[in-house]
């Protein structure tokens, strides 16, 4: 199993690019399934859970090729209507082809995706909305059975936001007959994403964006090209990387509006931000100031971007305090940062994080996608040598990481 090492102590310089959104690229590859012909996906991010839904669109019967950052996917054959355990486990967010295939075919078996590190995240939501669309919903042997004659239109109130919840439902009723409402929805940029993807395929969607989203369902969506979303994560994984290690960083081809709640909490720490475009441009030369964070859904602060900022927070002036209100279980880097030498209590959704002068490098060990990004910038200012294990996991959101840093000055390596 790879692991990456990295040596503390550079400051990181330079210019680094942006690929495509993970979060984006998933739905949007998959609302293929909604069309009966030859769809082609630009600035694609080359990412094992991408790698995962070619695999579940090719085990459904469509055709994919991928060409570097150009995924080209037919879905005009004979599309299956199960997604198998196997395909599933591997990555949750597969969930998301059962709203499509219920309102292609009327009908889908997929299997439940099971318990997560990061939380519960049970998809009763999904369930709940495609039921009110007219499907009928059996939870069998692992897997959730739905059919359906062709899909109603409805009136659906999300008890929790929730992003592929939103995804998914919007997909169904885009070919749903009538009109439908989401309400409370998710409001995130790679839900806009997908609705202009599915409006450019031929469906009419409203108010994508705000936490009421209206789908008339049209009774045909047709194939398209389209180009994938910056990925605001990882545009926010650098700009930290610049705050921690005292550097000057310029992010280019990143979307800044996606990045406001993240540049209101960097400059509070006393980080200079300058924004151009599509480039933003993070510089510090200060100590880092503590600051308080609070995880919410879109536009507040990211989840995907607490164990980061974590980080900073744990070599800052003074005490913050972090609040994760999205998922019940997303705080299992603390004991690996505590490894590392920080002082972190947790008590329930709470970190009190008191920053220390310096963090010491150890060996640790990944546990999620996001986790294993704050432990490599927690290597990149540590005193010593950081050997991070389980770095599968952060292939499945980051494309080429270490060698990114590297660019930037950062003594980083993979090693096999
Ligand atoms: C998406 O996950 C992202 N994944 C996650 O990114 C991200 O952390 C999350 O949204 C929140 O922003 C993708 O887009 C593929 P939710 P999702 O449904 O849709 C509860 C990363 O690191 N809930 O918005 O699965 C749920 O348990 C990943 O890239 C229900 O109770 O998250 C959670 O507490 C990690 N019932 C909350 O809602 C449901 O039916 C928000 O989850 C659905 C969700």
């Amino acid at each position: 199993m790879d692991k990456i090492i990295v040596e503390g102590g550079r400051t990181l310089k330079g210019e680094v690019h942006i690929s495509g959104a993970k979060n984006a690229a998933l739905p949007i590859l998959i609302s293929s399934l909604l069309t009966d012909g030859l769809n082609t996906f630009s600035n694609v991010p080359q990412l094992q859970d991408i790698h995962s839904t070619a695999l579940l669109l090719e085990n459904l019967g469509a055709r994919v090729e991928t060409e570097d950052n150009t995924v080209r996917i037919d879905a005009g054959g004979q599309i299956q209507y199960k997604a198998e355990y196997d395909l599933v486990r591997k990555m949750r967010a597969s969930v998301l082809v059962l709203g499509p295939l219920v309102a292609r075919l009327g009908k889908a078996r997929v299997s439940l995706p099971g318990g997560c590190a990061i939380g519960a995240r049970p998809i009763n939501l999904h369930l709940k909305g495609l039921a009110a669309l007219g499907a009928s919903i059996e939870l069998k042997h692992g897997y959730v059975e739905a059919s359906a004659g062709r899909l109603k239109g409805a009136d659906i109130y999300f008890d929790v936001v929730t992003v592929t919840g939103t995804e998914n439902l919007m997909m169904a009723a885009a070919l749903a007959k009538g009109t439908t409402l989401l309400r409370n929805a998710a409001r995130e940029p790679e839900i806009v994403a997908l609705a202009d993807t599915l409006i450019s395929m031929g469906a009419d969607i409203q108010g994508a964006g705000t936490s009421v989203i209206t789908i008339n369902g049209v009774s045909l969506l047709k194939p398209i090209e389209a180009t994938i979303i910056p990925d605001r994560i990882e545009a926010g994984t650098f700009m930290m990387a610049a705050v921690l290690t005292r550097g000057s960083i310029t992010v280019l081809n990143a979307e800044p509006d996606h990045l406001g709640a993240l540049i209101d909490k960097l400059r509070l720490t006393g980080a200079e931000i300058e924004i151009d475009d599509k480039t933003v441009h993070v510089k510090t030369k200060a100590d880092i100031k503590s600051v308080d964070i609070k995880t919410q859904p879109y536009p507040g602060f990211p989840t995907d971007m607490q164990a980061q900022f974590m980080v900073l927070m744990s070599i800052a002036n003074g005490t913050s305090m972090i609040s994760e209100t999205i998922f019940e279980n997303r705080f299992i880097h603390v004991s690996e940062l505590r490894r590392m030498g920080a002082d972190i209590q947790v008590s329930g959704d709470f970190a009190i994080v008191r920053g220390v002068p310096n963090l010491s490098a150890a060996e640790v060990m990944a546990s999620d996608l996001r986790a294993s990004a704050s432990l490599i910038l927690a290597g990149l200012v540590a005193e010593g040598t950081t050997e991070v294990n389980r770095v599968y996991h952060l292939d499945r959101g980051y494309q080429s990481l270490e060698k990114k840093f590297a660019a930037l000055g950062a003594a980083i390596r993979r090693v096999k």
